[in-house]
């Protein structure tokens, strides 16, 4: 076999970025999928092109109905400058100039989530510290947010590049991808099942929606349960459907009805069911037609599902999947490789 085909192309690597550019972050196996994804989206004008591992810049953003509509970027805002390394006090001066005026702020600095990003992790948390004391402290400024849950507080993010600058950008939390720095929301579900939970519990908190208690769901591929459970503790009745066991902490829950079956020959007694979960470990796109169905069929009025994405053309492959749960007649879409997702992609369809 020639080696050459089977290696994924290396990103392109530059220095500086601009002042009016947008930065992006990703994980650090994906950064030439967001280039494409911002090529895809905003054409050759976008000069999309990689800074470093799990670092995008573009010339603006896509941004369709409000949102940031790109699979691979985790967090993304508009660059305001550059800093260099011991420059950390006209940083400062100019977080200020920039925030005085906004209800409340916030700052979070970071690094790409990448192997020699992350050992700039430590020096990112004292330099936030920092930031976070001597912004504070001022008598002119608005509120500093810790844990900014709020949209209208002004997010402040500051990367730390591989060569010691900083590049710095805002914009409200409410227009950003993400509320975590860099867009690593780690997630915790203490006792949970499977780590899995945590995707979910991911997409919950990038969406903002969830089943509400007594609403009805449907989990296709729902073992060893870690989802299903996690449906069970927001009071959702559940209908979990895989030919593997479920975890014994779960079995004979009062609210669980699990048939050990193929989710392709599965029928809902009584449709539409409020939400079909999806997380089968299983061809993607075969997946997707399986969505497309209970679309078709109206069988179901929201859709979160996880696609694996163990090929190497995954843009490609993320937007044939859309396109076919797009044909089974759900009218919003939104797709994301969220910071839980390994090698796979999370998909919302609303009908
Ligand atoms: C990643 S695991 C799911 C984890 C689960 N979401 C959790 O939170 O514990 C993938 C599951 O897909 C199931 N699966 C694969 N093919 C399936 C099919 N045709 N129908 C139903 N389940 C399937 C496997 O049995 C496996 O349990």
């Amino acid at each position: 076999m020639n080696s050459q085909k089977g290696r994924r192309k290396r990103p392109n690597l530059h220095s500086q970025p601009h002042q009016g550019k947008w930065i992006w972050a990703c994980r650090e196996d994906a950064t030439q999928d967001l280039v494409e994804d911002l090529v895809r989206a905003l054409g050759p004008k976008g000069e999309a092109r990689a800074l470093e591992a799990g670092l995008v810049e573009s010339k603006g953003a896509p941004i369709a109905d409000g949102k940031i509509d790109l699979t691979f970027a985790r967090q993304g805002f508009p660059c305001l400058g550059v800093f260099e390394h011991h420059d950390l006090q006209a940083l400062e001066g100019a977080i200020a100039e920039r925030v005085k005026t906004a209800p409340a702020f916030t700052v979070q600095v970071w690094a790409p989530d990448s192997e020699p990003g992350n050992m700039r992790m430590p020096l990112c948390k004292r330099i936030q510290e920092r930031l976070r004391e001597a912004l504070s402290e001022r008598g002119d400024l608005p509120p500093f947010v810790e844990h900014p849950t709020q949209g209208d507080v002004e997010l402040v993010s500051v990367v730390l590049r591989e060569g010691g600058e900083w590049i710095w950008g805002a914009q409200r939390l409410a227009h950003a991808l993400s509320r975590f720095p860099g867009g690593r929301a780690r997630m915790r579900v203490p006792g949970a099942v499977s780590r899995a939970a945590r995707k979910l519990e991911e997409a919950f908190a990038w969406l903002g929606v969830a089943p509400a208690a007594g609403e009805r769901c449907v989990d296709l591929g729902a073992a060893p349960g870690g989802w299903s459970e996690l449906l069970l503790r927001k009071g959702a009745w559940v209908v979990a459907v895989d030919p593997a066991k479920l975890s014994p902490s779960i079995q004979g829950h009062p609210r669980l009805v699990h048939h050990m079956m193929s989710a392709f020959r599965y029928v809902p007694d009584e449709p539409p069911v409020d939400w079909l979960f999806c997380d089968m470990a299983w061809r993607p796109l075969e997946v997707a037609q399986l969505i497309a169905k209970w679309g078709r069929r109206r069988w179901t009025r929201f859709v979160i599902a996880n696609f694996k994405l163990p090929m190497r053309r995954k843009l490609e492959n993320v937007y044939r999947i859309r396109a076919l749960v797009e044909e089974g007649g759900f009218r919003y879409l939104r797709s994301r490789q969220l910071y839980h997702d390994r090698d796979e992609f999370t998909l919302l369809a609303i009908a």
